[in-house]
C-alpha cells in the first residue's frame, strides 16, 4: 500500500486508495477482510499516517488536504462495512446450509443384538426344573482339586486328574483347578444347605481337550442334584421324563445306559430319544436319520444315584438319605437340536450365527 503524504497531489491520494479499495474486494472471507484492516484502517496505516502529518502543514492547505483525507478513509471505511456485509451473508448462508438439520428424517436403526444360543437353551432347562420346585446353585469356575475330584471320590490315580485332561491352575501345586464338570456344585450344595436339595447348576467347564467339530474346550453343562430320605431310581428317571417332555414336546423319553463314573452308583449315560426321527430310524424299515445317524437315540449326559462315599464327604448321613445326580452337556444338545454341525460355531461370537436363535421365544 502507498505511503501518503497528506501534502502529495490528489493523484497520489487516489492511487493510495484505490490499492485499499482493491483489497478490501478481494478478501475472500471475513478472516481476510479482519486480518486487512490494520493495513487499510489501523494507526500505522497509510490513511492514518496522513492524518497525523495534516498538524505540520501550513493552515490553507491544512484545510484542502484534511477534507481529502477524511474522504478517502470515509470511502474506505464504507467499502470495508460493504464487504464485511457481503461477507458476512455469505457466511450464513453456508452455515445454514452445512449445519442444517432435517428435522423430517427418520432415525437410524440400532443393530439389534442376539442372546447367545447357550444362554436360551440354559434358561429353557433351568425353567423346566424351577416348574418342578427345584433350586438354582452356583459354583466358582476356577475350583478347588477337592471338590472336583477328592470329594466325588476320584481315586488319587484317576486318569481325569491327568495334565491332557484337566487344565490346572498356576503356579504348580496351588491345588487348583479349571472344573472339569459341574459336578462339585454337588458337593458345595450338601455342604452349604439344609437337606432335602432339590438343585440344578448350568455353567461352563473346562477340559484340556483339542478344538474341533464336536470338542470345546470350554463347553456348557446342566447338573442336577435331589437328596432326601428315600430317594431312588425311579424318581431320576421320572424327573429326566419330565425335563425331556418340557424341553422337547410331548412323548419324548429318555434311556439309561449302565456306565461309571466314580461319584455315583449306579451310573448310566443319558440318552434322549431322538427328537427328529422320534426313534423311528432305529426301527425296521424306518427312514434313515441324519441327526442321530439312525440311532433312534442322543447321548447328552452322565446320571446315577450319589455315591454314598460322596455324601460322606459332604456330611450327609448315606444310611438315611440318598439321592440321585445328572450332568448333561448343553453344547451337544444344542447342537442335535437345531442341526448345528461345527461346536465352534457357538464359540466365535459371529451374530450371523447366533441372530436366528436370537429370536427364540
Ligand atoms: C460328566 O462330566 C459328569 N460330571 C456327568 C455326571 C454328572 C454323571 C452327575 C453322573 C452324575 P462326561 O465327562 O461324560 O460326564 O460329560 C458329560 C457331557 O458333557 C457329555 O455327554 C457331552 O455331552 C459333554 N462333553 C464332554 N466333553 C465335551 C467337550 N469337549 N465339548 C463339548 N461337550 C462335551
Amino acid at each position: 500500500m502507498h505511503a501518503l503524504d497528506p501534502a502529495s497531489p490528489a493523484g497520489a491520494l487516489d492511487a493510495a486508495r484505490d490499492d485499499a479499495l482493491a483489497a478490501i474486494a478481494a478478501a475472500a472471507d471475513l478472516d481476510a477482510l479482519v486480518a486487512l484492516r490494520p493495513a487499510v484502517l489501523g494507526d500505522r496505516s497509510p490513511v492514518a499516517l496522513a492524518r497525523r502529518g495534516l498538524g505540520s502543514l501550513p493552515g490553507p492547505d491544512r484545510a484542502e488536504a484534511g477534507r481529502r483525507v477524511n474522504a478517502v478513509v470515509t470511502a474506505l471505511t464504507a467499502a470495508y462495512d460493504a464487504r464485511r456485509a457481503v461477507l458476512q451473508d455469505e457466511r450464513d448462508a453456508r452455515v445454514l446450509v452445512e449445519e442444517a438439520v432435517d428435522v423430517t428424517a427418520l432415525p437410524g436403526r440400532l443393530p439389534v443384538g442376539a442372546r447367545h444360543p447357550l444362554t436360551t437353551v440354559q434358561e429353557r432347562a433351568v425353567d423346566a426344573f424351577v416348574a418342578m420346585g427345584w433350586e438354582v446353585a452356583e459354583g466358582p469356575e476356577v475350583e478347588h482339586e477337592w471338590f472336583n475330584f477328592d470329594a466325588l471320590n476320584f481315586p488319587k490315580d484317576h486318569p481325569a486328574r491327568e495334565m491332557q485332561d484337566t487344565l490346572f491352575v498356576a503356579p504348580e501345586g496351588s491345588g487348583l483347578v479349571l472344573r472339569t464338570h459341574t459336578s462339585p456344585v454337588q458337593v458345595r450344595t450338601l455342604l452349604s444347605r439344609e437337606l432335602p436339595v432339590h438343585v440344578v447348576a448350568p455353567g461352563r467347564v473346562y477340559r484340556a481337550d483339542a478344538l474341533d467339530a464336536t470338542h470345546s474346550p470350554v463347553f456348557a453343562q446342566l447338573e442336577g442334584l435331589c437328596v432326601d430320605e428315600g430317594i431312588t431310581m425311579a424318581h431320576l428317571r421320572g424327573t429326566l421324563d419330565a425335563f425331556a417332555v418340557a424341553m422337547f414336546g410331548p412323548g419324548m423319553r429318555t434311556r439309561l445306559r449302565p456306565s461309571f463314573f466314580p461319584f455315583t452308583e449306579p451310573s448310566a449315560e443319558l440318552d434322549l430319544q431322538c427328537f427328529h426321527c422320534l426313534g423311528r430310524s432305529a426301527e425296521p424299515g424306518g427312514e434313515p436319520c441324519r441327526v442321530c445317524s439312525s440311532e433312534g437315540w442322543i447321548e447328552v449326559g452322565g446320571c446315577g444315584m450319589v455315591n454314598p462315599a460322596v455324601l460322606v464327604a459332604a456330611g450327609v448321613d448315606p444310611e438315611r438319605y440318598s439321592g440321585f445326580a445328572f450332568g448333561m452337556g448343553l453344547d451337544r444338545t444344542l447342537m442335535f437340536r437345531h442341526g448345528a454341525t461345527d461346536i465352534r460355531d457357538f464359540y466365535e461370537g459371529d451374530q450371523r450365527f447366533t441372530l436366528p436363535f436370537g429370536l427364540e421365544a
